[in-house]
């Protein structure tokens, strides 16, 4: 069967983007493929942190994709940090990387630019991602389009390895994009993240999904109720079609274009659809987090078997490699 491997930074709270783009896939996953799906705090630490924060949201961040509907009776759910064998991968796929292609990852650019002083984990984060996949062998790996760089760049780590110790080892992994591959924010305008403050949570009461949504970029050219607006470049009616029916979807653009309504009402529709789409998320998440006791049982039984692994992986990695054995005392 093949191996799905996905990711999630404990960041922040699970948003509709990255729900959407990965997570509302990886549900589905489950049914065909064997899946492992990681927090990957390892990841998380390269940017700017509170260390006294990252240990509830690690734990929210498991609670929200068991609430979101990850089964661990069907899927490995674990905490990267958990399995030491991560960054002990990282170093021997390190060696074969090339400096060149790590300076050219979008993500990277992006992201250094924001800082004064660039640490190298944020150069090497790459290089993690490509050892999460490869440390399990995954071939499939379901994200939104901001990864399809990594996953290129996994690809040729893969390829080199295998050229450089003369074995066909790793696996070459392939992205499998969702239907929603990017989330736009609120803003309208650039992508739904929270290191730019345009998210909806998955988790947000019904309430605060109103207070975001009623201000949010909607067609510029719809000033007042009365000015016809064009729904294809309208972020709002991006949001209907995940959340409002067939009919609902084709009555907004309608009335947008017809200036039948004004966008306030259009967007009290749309909110009111994913509220009722996300509560029972909500719900869930809720008993949850009156058990957390429930999900670190699920993180310790996931980090357990993907450490089993993971050393029969590193094994083989430090044999082909030619390293001394330990001995045996
Ligand atoms: P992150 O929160 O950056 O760890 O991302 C987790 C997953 O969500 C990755 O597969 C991303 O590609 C995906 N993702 C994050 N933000 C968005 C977005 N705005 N639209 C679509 N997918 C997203
Ligand atoms: N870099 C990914 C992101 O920000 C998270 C991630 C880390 C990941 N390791 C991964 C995704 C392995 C897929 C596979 O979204």
């Amino acid at each position: 069967m093949p191996r799905v491997f996905s990711g999630i930074q404990p960041s922040g709270e699970l948003h509709v983007g990255n729900y959407l783009g990965a997570v509302r896939n990886w549900v589905e996953l489950q049914r065909e493929f064997e899946c492992f799906f990681c927090i990957v705090d390892l990841h998380a630490v390269t940017q700017p942190y509170e260390p006294r924060e990252l240990e509830s949201r690690t734990l929210d961040m498991a609670a929200s994709l068991l609430a979101a509907g990850i089964d661990p009776a069907r899927s490995t759910l674990f905490v990267q940090s958990h399995v030491p064998q991560h960054t002990a991968l990282a170093w021997a796929l390190n060696v074969v990387t090339p400096l060149g292609e790590l300076e050219r990852m979008t993500q990277f650019k992006e992201k250094s630019a924001r800082l004064s002083s660039v640490p190298a984990g944020l150069l090497n984060y790459p290089i993690l991602q490509a050892a999460d996949i490869l440390l399990y062998r995954a071939d499939r790996v379901p994200v939104g389009d901001d990864q399809i760089q990594h996953l290129e760049l996994a690809r040729e780590i893969a390829r080199r390895w295998n050229a450089r110790f003369g074995r066909d080892f790793f696996p070459e992994p392939q992205p499998l994009l969702s239907p929603a591959t990017r989330i736009m924010g609120l803003d309208g305008a650039t992508k739904m993240s929270k290191s730019l403050g345009n998210t909806i949570g998955v988790l947000d009461s019904p309430e605060a999904i109103w207070e975001k949504l009623r201000p949010a970029m909607t067609d510029p050219a719809r000033k007042t109720r009365y000015d016809p607006g064009n729904p294809d470049i309208c972020n709002i009616y991006r949001l209907h079609q995940f959340f409002s029916s067939g009919a609902e979807v084709a009555m907004v653009a309608e009335r947008c274009r017809t200036a039948g309504w004004g966008c306030l009402d259009c967007k009290r529709v749309l909110a009111d659809n994913m509220i009722a789409a996300l509560a029972p998320i909500r719900e869930r998440a809720a008993e949850l987090r009156d058990n957390p006791g429930r999900v670190r049982e699920v993180l310790a039984a996931g980090a357990a078997r993907c450490r089993a692994l993971a050393e029969a992986t590193m094994a083989a990695v430090r044999e082909v490699m030619g390293f001394l054995a330990a001995a045996e005392e």
